[in-house]
């Protein structure tokens, strides 16, 4: 009876559900092995899933998220703070060293008018003398002409309107910044590869570090002038090619763009792969407003008074 009743009931079960239950069967294997694998996955490859699967998509989430926050959920900002939001796009170039593109950061008068005072007061551009290097010894290593201009000696208010923007494109306060530096590539020019970062004793003695660079295109150059860094992502790390020859990622000037590169990890010890050059100009001219940004406010620095020809 046992045995019979048993017997009826499967053949009862397998006659009405036999479908539908290897349906279920399966649909169970298969998510038990998906979710089984993926576990596996994400352990066995940790690091790689975390930096370069994760990351990207993530972040684009993040952005997109906040971009459509932005406009309600404005807060009451500190006695220093901005009653708006700001919002100045960018494309991450490279993270070794770290750098920023800004596209239009400035417009094309603004540009214009920044070459106009600028054209008065040019001199041929110094470098800092370091350890080891003589006038004879860096002859010809820049070959720029430029000039100095601070944003309070400028009665139209565009360097200050710059200076600001720079402020919140690189969120360090504004009195870290040197004074512009304004500089004239003509063709044949260039400045070979270098770091802007001080070496230990010019930080002694300068008191502070540069520890970013804000470049501002004041012009399109047709051919050559761009800045070039052949240590980008650790490569040409040791040879002489590298202080000369335009190698390694490369960005064309374009006239009211921006370029931001910091020249110190976040620890403050110097990023080799800062290192960095502008090409020779090959058709046109390269007008560029260079900004540098200390790790201390600037109250008491100078400059080391030095031609290099
Ligand atoms: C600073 O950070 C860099 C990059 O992460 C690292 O290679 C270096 O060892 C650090 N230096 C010190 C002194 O911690
Ligand atoms: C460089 O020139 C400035 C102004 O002309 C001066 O104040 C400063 O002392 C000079 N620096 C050196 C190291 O000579």
């Amino acid at each position: 009876m046992k045995a019979k009743t048993v017997k009826g009931n499967w053949s009862w079960r397998t006659k009405k559900f036999e479908l539908p239950f290897i349906f279920l069967l399966c649909i169970f294997f298969f998510l038990a092995g998906f979710f089984g694998s993926n576990l596996i996955d994400h352990h066995s490859q940790e690091d790689e899933f975390d930096t370069r699967l994760m990351q990207r998509p993530r972040a684009r989430l993040l952005e997109k998220t906040k971009k459509e926050e932005t406009e309600q959920r404005l807060l009451h900002a500190g006695e220093s703070g901005d009653n708006f939001i700001t919002s100045i796009p960018y494309q991450v170039l490279s993270w070794k060293p770290r750098t920023l593109y800004f596209p239009n950061f400035a417009s094309a008068k603004q540009c214009e008018s920044i070459i106009e005072m600028a054209k008065g007061g040019l001199s041929p551009s110094m470098v800092f003398l370091r350890k080891g290097e003589t006038l004879e010894s860096i002859k010809g290593v820049r070959s720029s002409s430029g000039t100095f201009m601070s944003a309070s000696e400028d009665e139209t208010g565009i360097l200050d309107a710059i200076e600001e923007k720079i402020s919140k494109a690189t969120k360090i306060p504004r009195n870290h910044g040197e004074d512009f530096n304004i500089l004239r590539y003509k063709v044949g020019q260039k400045y070979n590869s270098h770091y802007d970062a001080f070496n230990s004793a010019l930080h002694v003695q300068q008191g502070s570090q540069r520890i970013a660079s804000f470049l501002l295109y004041l012009t399109d150059v047709p051919e050559g002038g761009e800045t070039v860094f052949p240590s980008e992502n650790g490569l040409n790390m040791d040879g002489s090619s590298r202080y000369t020859d335009c190698i390694g990622l490369r960005v064309k000037p374009r006239k009211g763009d921006g370029l931001l590169f910091y020249s110190v990890f976040p620890n403050g010890t110097i990023d080799p792969t800062s290192f960095h050059g502008s090409c020779p100009v090959i058709k046109g001219e390269k007008w560029v407003a260079t900004k540098w940004l200390r790790d201390e406010k600037l109250e008491n620095y100078y400059y080391v008074n030095v031609t290099s020809n």
